[in-house]
Formats: C-alpha cells, sequence, structure tokens
C-alpha cells in the first residue's frame, strides 16, 4: 500500500517545523499507527522539507534564503529555483518513500509557491500551477495541515528568534498577500486542507493536529485495522 503524503503550510512564525516534529514523535507512540506497523503497513515516518530536502536542495535553499549582499533575485528566478528543489525533492525522496509505505511529513509544498511566488510576488497562478505540475509529475498531498496564523504575528515570532532570511525580510504587505493566498488555497482545496488556529500554545496545537491526523488513520486504513 503506498504511503501517504502529509504536508505542514502556513505564513512565517506559524510554528509549522516545531509542530512536524511533535506529530513525527507523537505518531510513532499512537496505538492505531502501531497496529499499521505490526502489519507491516507503515514502516517508517519521514520529516522532510523544501527547499532543502536533498543535497541539491540544499544548495538551492541557501541560494534562495542565505544572505545575497542586498543583490536582487528576479521573481522569475526565485520561482524556478524552487521548482528545481521540488523536482529533486519528489524524485529522489518523497515518491520512493511513499512507494515503500511510509508517511511522509513534509515542512512545505505546492501551497507554499502558489501563496508566496503567486500571491506574494504577484506571478501567474496558471504558470505557477504549470510548474508545480512539471515538478511533482501530479503529486498532491493526502493532507495537508495549514497553520493560521496572521502574517503581522508570525513574523513578531521570527523576529524574536533573531537574524531573518531572505523571505522574511520582505514587507509586511507581501507577507500579508501570502497570508491571503493560504486563505485562498483553503477555501478552493477543502478535501486536502484542514485549517488548524496557530494563535494557541504549541501543545493545543499540537493535540489538535494529532486529533485530525487519527482521524484519517481509519479513512485510509478501515481494511487492515480491522484485519
Ligand atoms: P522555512 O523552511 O523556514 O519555512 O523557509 C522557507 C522559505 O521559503 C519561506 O520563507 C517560504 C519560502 N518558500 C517560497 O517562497 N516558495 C516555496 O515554494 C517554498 C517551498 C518556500
Amino acid at each position: 500500500m503506498p504511503g501517504k503524503l502529509l504536508v505542514f503550510e502556513g505564513v512565517e512564525g506559524c510554528g509549522k517545523s516545531t509542530q512536524l516534529q511533535i506529530l513525527g514523535a507523537a505518531l510513532q507512540q499512537s496505538s492505531g499507527l502501531q497496529q499499521l506497523q505490526r502489519r507491516g503497513l507503515i514502516p517508517q515516518i519521514l520529516a522532510t522539507r523544501e527547499p532543502g530536502g536533498t543535497e541539491l536542495g540544499l544548495g538551492l535553499r541557501q541560494l534562495l534564503l542565505g544572505d545575497r549582499g542586498g543583490a536582487a533575485m528576479a521573481s522569475r528566478a526565485e520561482l524556478l529555483l524552487y521548482a528545481a528543489d521540488r523536482a529533486q525533492h519528489v524524485e529522489e525522496v518523497i515518491r520512493p518513500a511513499l512507494a515503500a509505505g511510509s508517511w511522509v511529513l513534509c515542512d512545505r509544498y505546492i501551497d507554499s509557491t502558489v501563496a508566496y511566488q503567486g500571491y506574494g510576488r504577484g506571478l501567474e497562478l496558471a504558470l505557477i500551477e504549470q510548474l508545480n505540475q512539471v515538478a511533482t509529475g501530479g503529486l498532491l498531498p493526502d493532507l495537508t495541515l495549514w497553520l493560521r496564523l496572521d502574517a503581522e504575528v508570525g513574523l513578531a515570532r521570527t523576529r524574536q528568534r533573531g537574524s531573518a532570511d531572505r523571505m522574511e525580510q520582505a514587507d509586511l504587505a507581501f507577507h500579508q498577500r501570502v497570508q491571503g493566498g493560504f486563505e485562498a488555497l483553503a477555501q478552493q482545496h477543502p478535501e486536502r486542507i484542514v485549517a488548524i488556529d496557530a494563535t494557541k500554545d504549541i501543545d493545543t496545537v499540537a493535540r489538535e493536529i494529532f486529533a485530525v491526523v487519527e482521524g484519517y488513520l481509519q479513512p485510509w486504513y478501515a481494511p487492515s485495522l480491522t484485519a
């Protein structure tokens, strides 16, 4: 049985990377999942991210987010670099893991490109959809956990953490457009995007995410769970 692709999305500072780690650890303890693992159905839970989930991707991440000494990056160049990172990631990491039956927990995926390069930078959404299609070969997430948070609150959280990367340095209006992009995507794809209230404290958010994910075990693996 092929695995599942679970993606975490949201604006800067929404807490998705922390929550991804917490969910990964919690799933290992989950009785529903252990039952499946005993039947050899979910060999592994793999945490990964975009950009930077491969060796090539780490170099691209450095290009995309590192300090460029103020040198500009054209929006289309930025778009293509994110697409290149994704193409490599899907081929080298995500598809093989899914084929082995694993659960892939991925920090950002196609919706980030729509939100950041589409809504944020203002590039054509149709072009982005085409590129996402090329990069992924049409591989969609089974579930997208969208950590919903006001862009201003999220940015304040990241600035408390210290130095901001190239994307975080963009102005508030940019990040508000990104937030609007995620709102629009959630409305367009209710079948795979679940909104999580990320204003709450870490433990509360983690419990909510776990409950959502456990709710999917039954429909995804019903025959195997009752067998
Ligand atoms: P993060 O790993 O800390 O979330 O940083 C990744 C940054 O890259 C974040 O600012 C969002 C941005 N990004 C895009 O602009 N487009 C994309 O397609 C992806 C995957 C990330």
